[in-house]
């Protein structure tokens, strides 16, 4: 029985590491090359090989990120269980870069950015954090784990997701009938969802439209979730007032594109949570753990969904 691990090396030397110590009667490969491919029953990447179909007695893959977007899941056999990384090195990054955004964007950091580059001294008026509305698209762990660390600024807090969710201190909305109510009450709008064929584009002129005037956006989603035109125009005629990205599309952005010398858009390279080999290799252990008990495995996407 093998585990095949399908991505960069240095990563694979760690899992190595782990796997050794931790399941050592699990073989573990790093190429395709030297494994019989009918003993892969695990498999780790971030795109889907292209040969998977030779891995004929697969029942679990892995992705190496948080996201399962990249993976083709038409080429995945239905009987293989696809699973998310939920690790913390991912949650606990993912819980500072939220933070680290939301509060930039509550203090008008991009405006004193620029005020800066002008050489210029001179205070915004600013708004107490319980003035401040936040709401979150999509509720999921790791969205609940940025809330979590949120709290103690006293912000009021919101989210919404596709099915009920129940919250404890967050104002709860779900489904499409009740995204207006949601968005308009939230005045910092951090996106968290993943990345399906209904969330491409959600972001859009319509929405911004239903947002308050002066609202800001983080986005720690996935680019194609962003018309970033419709941003741009929604920037300039001051419907929203700044806005911090994680990601875009394409990553990165053309050198000419205007998002990245707009004088209300912070970018980062796609940095907000990266997987972190000890912990990433340490979940995958416990759920191979779990695979092989029969019991059920931690951050399995419901294939119907997508996620
Ligand atoms: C990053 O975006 C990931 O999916 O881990």
């Amino acid at each position: 029985m093998a585990f095949l691990f399908h991505s960069d090396a240095e990563r694979g030397a760690v899992f190595r590491e782990v796997f050794a110590r931790e399941l050592p009667d699990l073989e573990f490969f790093q190429s395709g090359r030297g494994v019989e491919p009918e003993k892969v029953r695990y498999l780790i990447a971030w795109t889907v090989p292209d040969d998977i179909s030779r891995y004929s007695n697969l029942e679990v893959l892995f992705s190496i990120g948080a996201g399962v977007d990249q993976f083709h899941q038409d080429v995945v056999p239905q009987h293989v269980k696809v699973v998310r990384m939920v690790e913390d090195g991912i949650i606990r990054m993912m819980q500072e870069y939220v933070a680290l955004g939301v509060l930039a964007l509550h203090r008008d950091l991009p405006a004193y950015f620029e005020q800066q580059k002008r050489c210029s001294w001179h205070s915004i008026a600013a708004r107490q954090a319980s003035e401040r509305r936040v709401g979150f698209l999509g509720l999921g762990m790791l969205a609940q784990a940025a809330i979590a660390h949120l709290t103690p600024f006293q912000f009021p807090l919101a989210g919404w997701s596709r099915g009920e969710k129940q919250i404890e201190g967050v104002t709860c909305f779900h489904g499409e009938d009740q995204l207006a109510g949601f968005l308009k009450q939230t005045d910092i709008l951090v996106c968290l969802l993943p990345l399906t064929e209904r969330t491409r584009g959600m972001l859009n002129s319509q929405l911004f439209a239903q947002l308050p005037g002066g609202a800001r956006l983080l986005h720690v989603g996935r680019g194609p979730q962003l018309d970033q035109a419709a941003l741009i125009q929604a920037l300039d005629s001051g419907r929203l007032a700044a806005a911090m990205l994680d990601v875009t599309d394409p990553e990165p952005l053309p050198q000419d594109h205007p998002l990245w010398l707009h004088p209300k858009v912070m970018i980062t390279p796609h940095i907000a949570s990266v997987t972190q080999p000890h912990t990433a290799a340490q979940s995958v252990v416990e759920n191979i753990r779990r695979h092989r008990a029969g019991e059920e495995l931690i951050g399995v996407v419901d294939r119907t969904l997508g996620y």
